[in-house]
């Protein structure tokens, strides 16, 4: 294939309205996404919704009932065409990692390495290199698979994978089994460790925290689709949808008269930006944009309090007022985030003042 110097790159992967069933049930129902060369993206979305079954297709496990797959602008599934998933150049590190239980953890992560590359001494020495960049010591190299710990053998299965340098890297919930520290540590690694190699890569993950610290373009799915694809301030700050602002986060959802790009609701007048609808919305908030401030303008009293360590969540009740023709509005109850547990002990009267745009959704 001949390709116009004058044209831009084509995108690394290309997908066109994806579709997939199993039986009667339609898991993928025409979904299509652009991923560019060298960025991560993070699939997120509910149990079920469709994330290893997307996963499979592009890496070649699966064929897609409709729609078309395509690597560097040349298709490899759909309009009947089949490429192999040994001929994609893709790692894939499947939700239960999958290592040969008859292979020391060593010889499953030299499995993947080119044996021209690294003959039987440097295979050993880059086993052990792949295996510190997943913060795991060399001395694992000898025990069996079924001498690992669940996230050990993710962490071993991973490295397999960038033994082999992969151009695109799926990775499916990699980082699940981990505890809080470690999952930190091994993300920021093997991050690195992709960017350095301009791995393009895929994220399968359940916790929005990570999708938003990961990746450079998250997409969340849902039922089968992708509900939003965006940039992860985009995604978080201004949500296609309520449930996609549930999903990535806590919300303070509150019933709301939109005049223009002004929002009047129990926290008064909140401008939103660019608003897309009219009259009675549900107003968007997220927690932090919520703060006790002395002077505030908003009252309320505390009725709930939850102790984090790092933070406390509180629930107030919000004191009804007026709107800015004269309208009542109505009282409401929000949940938001504070620092000091001893500025927030249920019964106080609060102050509180509201930081930066709401998003408007159609009640
Ligand atoms: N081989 C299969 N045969 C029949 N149904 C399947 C098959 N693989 C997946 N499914 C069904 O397709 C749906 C999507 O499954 P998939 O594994 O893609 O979800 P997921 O988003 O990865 O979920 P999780 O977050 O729990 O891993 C589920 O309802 C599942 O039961
Ligand atoms: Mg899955």
């Amino acid at each position: 294939m001949t390709t116009d110097p004058r044209l831009p790159a084509p995108n690394h992967l290309e997908l066109l309205n994806v579709a997939k069933n199993f039986g009667s049930t339609q898991v993928l129902r025409g979904l299509t996404l652009s991923v560019q060369r060298g960025i991560t993206t993070a699939i997120v979305g509910p149990s079920g919704s469709g994330k290893t079954t997307l996963l499979r297709i592009i890496a070649g496990f699966e064929a897609p009932d409709a729609g078309t797959v395509a690597l560097a602008g040349r298709t490899v599934a759909g309009d009947g065409i089949h490429v192999p998933a040994y001929q994609r150049n893709i790692g894939y590190v499947a939700q239960d990692g999958a290592l040969f239980p008859h292979l020391s953890v060593g010889q499953n992560v030299a499995f993947g390495l080119d044996h021209q590359e690294y003959p039987r001494r440097a295979a050993r020495a880059r086993a052990a290199e792949l295996l510190a960049k997943v913060s795991l010591g060399a001395s694992y190299a000898d025990r069996r698979p079924d001498e690992l710990s669940g996230g050990q053998q993710q962490r071993v299965a991973l490295a397999r994978a960038l033994g082999r340098r992969p151009s695109l890297m799926l990775l499916d919930e990699p980082f699940s089994a981990l505890d809080a520290g470690l999952r930190m540590a091994t993300r920021k690694s093997v991050a690195k460790t992709l960017a350095e190699n301009r791995v393009t890569t895929i994220l399968v993950t359940h916790d929005q925290s990570e999708a938003l610290s990961f990746a450079d373009q998250v997409a969340v799915m849902r039922q089968g689709i992708l509900a939003q694809v965006g940039s992860p301030f985009v995604v978080y700050t201004r949500p296609a949808d309520r449930e996609t602002a549930e999903f990535l986060g806590d919300a303070v959802i509150l019933e709301a008269d939109l005049r223009g790009s002004l929002a009047m609701c129990a926290l008064g007048g909140i401008p939103v930006r660019r608003p897309t609808c009219q009259g009675k919305v549900h107003l968007m908030l997220r927690p932090e944009q919520i703060r006790i401030a002395e002077g505030g303008s908003i009252r309320g009293t505390v009725l709930e309090t939850d102790f984090f360590g790092p933070e406390v969540t509180v629930k107030i009740r919000l004191e009804g007022g007026f709107d800015a023709v004269g309208d009542p509005v109505e009282g409401a109850v929000v949940t938001i985030r504070h620092w000091n547990a001893m500025m927030a002990r249920v019964g106080t009267e609060l102050h509180l003042r509201v930081v930066g745009e709401g998003v408007a959704f159609p009640a």
